[in-house]
């Protein structure tokens, strides 16, 4: 993986409202005589798809030009977190919608608009797509009796999750997340170790165009929070007339609310709202002037961000960020690639014991799409080694059989034993742009001998079929590198 060019980055930054339905073809070679079987090939290509059903809107596919992104975040958060002694989990992807009602909050964006419900056949269940992971984890935690475990329990995954947003740039209604939750220790210690591994996660993506905003929400004694709430919402009350229709019935109930409006005009009032950070109690005070502490000596980069309070009503104390800062330009410019915080009264809510916890999520595809803005390339994994060709009836006999062999030995084979033509499956060995093809014919078979072509130059030369001699020699005419990724 390393830094390149910004050529994909178009690609990513607009959800194409309407899809092609007619796929691009394969483009006609001059002056070359076309077995019948790949003409059939092209002009099913190119014949128009009626297509009667789509992708849902907000949804899409990943094809393996894209899923080599997949797989580096993927693999990358996994080091990570494993690095940080996390244990993964799996919770499912449909839980009772009180879940996330309760849990996230009814008068948050999530629940309110986002929120996708499933019927179930009997109807007698309120089912709901999860919208995040939290919610899930911290059941499982109290449903596994998790709390006789040493605490506290470190856990991450990664899974798809379903907001009903308005699709753009950035914003989708099926995306995948990777996280953590450590569930069991109040310690401002665990608050550094949760935004440390996020930041780690970002650093070994080799990602450097993002900051991360941090900030105390506090917590819900009277002193704290529940006084600061009473002072926004007679900033609320004052601006009223300012603010759109659901920041005016918001700012009644949960006036929080109003710093996550994309609304301008709503984002005028919240700028000018009183700070957080000024009416926190004794106790928060001190935790976050402990995490700030702990970050300095960890030479983690922060800003304090006194409107930070995030868009899920759970969070206590400590709430963060990691902000994209690439440039305004960039749809991706100023979003979120990833969040969390302390929620330290959810499992009791949930019908637990008092137990402190906190955590975070990020977003593959915010992810995969900094990483485009940024230029960092990811090596291509997928080309195969070498490509297999047989003549005649033994050729394809004896191929078969060694192809089994050689991938076995890690090499990765591309093949058209269903062609019988040597020109046809030498153009197959082109268009999948293989260095070195291996020929078999019928009196290479008897020989026990095999060609090896190099497809560039057109240069032959015989090997010994045996497995053992032929092996060693196509590693070393292979790159090294590639091998190893497979073996
Ligand atoms: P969140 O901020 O709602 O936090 O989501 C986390 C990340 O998911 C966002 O920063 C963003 O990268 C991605 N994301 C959210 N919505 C969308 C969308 N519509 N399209 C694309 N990406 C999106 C949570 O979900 C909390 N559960 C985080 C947490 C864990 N807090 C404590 N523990």
């Amino acid at each position: 993986m390393n830094k390149a060019s910004k050529e994909d980055l178009k690609k990513d930054k607009k959800i194409e409202e309407e899809k092609p339905i007619v796929p691009a073809h394969t483009e006609q070679r001059r002056g070359m005589q076309r077995p019948p079987e790949e003409e059939e090939e092209d002009i099913r290509a190119r014949a128009p798809i009626a297509l009667v059903v789509r992708s849902p809107r907000g949804m899409q596919d990943v094809l393996w030009d894209d899923m080599r992104y997949w797989d580096i975040v993927s693999d990358t958060f996994k080091q990570v977190a494993t690095s940080f002694n996390m244990k993964k989990v799996s919770v499912p992807v449909v839980e009772e919608a009180a879940l996330f009602e309760r849990s996230i909050g009814e008068t948050t964006d999530v629940v309110e608009k986002e929120m996708f419900f499933v019927k179930d056949r009997s109807g007698t269940t309120r089912l709901a797509l999860r919208p995040e992971f939290t919610a899930g984890v911290a059941r499982a935690y109290l449903e596994h009796g998790m709390s006789s475990k040493p605490q506290p329990v470190r856990m991450w995954y990664q899974g798809p999750v379903f907001r009903h947003d308005r699709p753009q740039a950035g914003r989708y209604r099926q995306l995948t997340q990777f996280g953590v939750e450590v569930i069991g220790e109040a310690h401002s210690i665990i608050d550094v170790q949760v935004i440390h591994l996020a930041y780690e996660a970002y650093k070994a993506l080799q990602l450097d165009a993002f900051r991360i905003d941090i900030n105390s929400v506090g917590c819900l004694n009277k002193t704290c929070r529940p006084a600061y709430i009473n002072s926004l919402k007679k900033h609320a009350q004052d601006n009223t007339r300012k603010l759109c229709v659901d920041c005016k019935r918001r700012s009644k109930v949960n006036p929080l609310r109003i710093f996550d409006c994309k609304e301008e005009k709503c984002q005028v009032v919240a700028n000018l709202a009183p700070k957080i950070t000024e009416h926190l109690c004794e106790q928060c005070k001190e935790h976050y002037q402990n995490v700030l502490r702990y970050l300095q000596d960890l030479g983690i980069p922060f800003r304090e961000n006194a409107r930070l309070v995030r868009g899920l009503d759970y969070y206590t104390r400590t709430a963060f960020e990691i902000i994209s800062t690439l440039p305004a330009t960039d749809p991706l410019s100023g979003l979120a690639l990833g969040g969390g915080g302390r929620y330290d009264d959810l499992i009791q809510l949930l019908g637990g014991p008092a137990t402190p916890a906190i955590g975070f999520s990020g977003g593959v595809e915010r992810t995969i799409m900094q990483m485009k803005a940024e230029g960092v390339e990811v090596k291509n994994n997928d080309m195969p080694d070498v490509f297999l060709a047989h003549l005649g009836d033994l050729g394809r006999r004896r191929a078969v059989k060694l192809l089994d062999d050689l991938r076995r030995s890690g090499f990765r084979v591309a093949e058209a034993f269903h062609k019988d033509g040597i020109k046809a499956q030498l153009r197959n060995a082109d268009r999948v742009k293989v260095q070195w093809t291996l020929i078999l014919g019928q009196k290479e078979a008897l020989d026990n001998t095999i060609i090896l072509r190099n497809m560039e130059s057109g240069m032959q030369e015989t090997l010994d079929l045996n497995l053992d001699s032929l092996v060693p020699a196509l590693k070393k005419r292979l790159h090294k590198e590639i091998l190893t990724s497979h073996t």
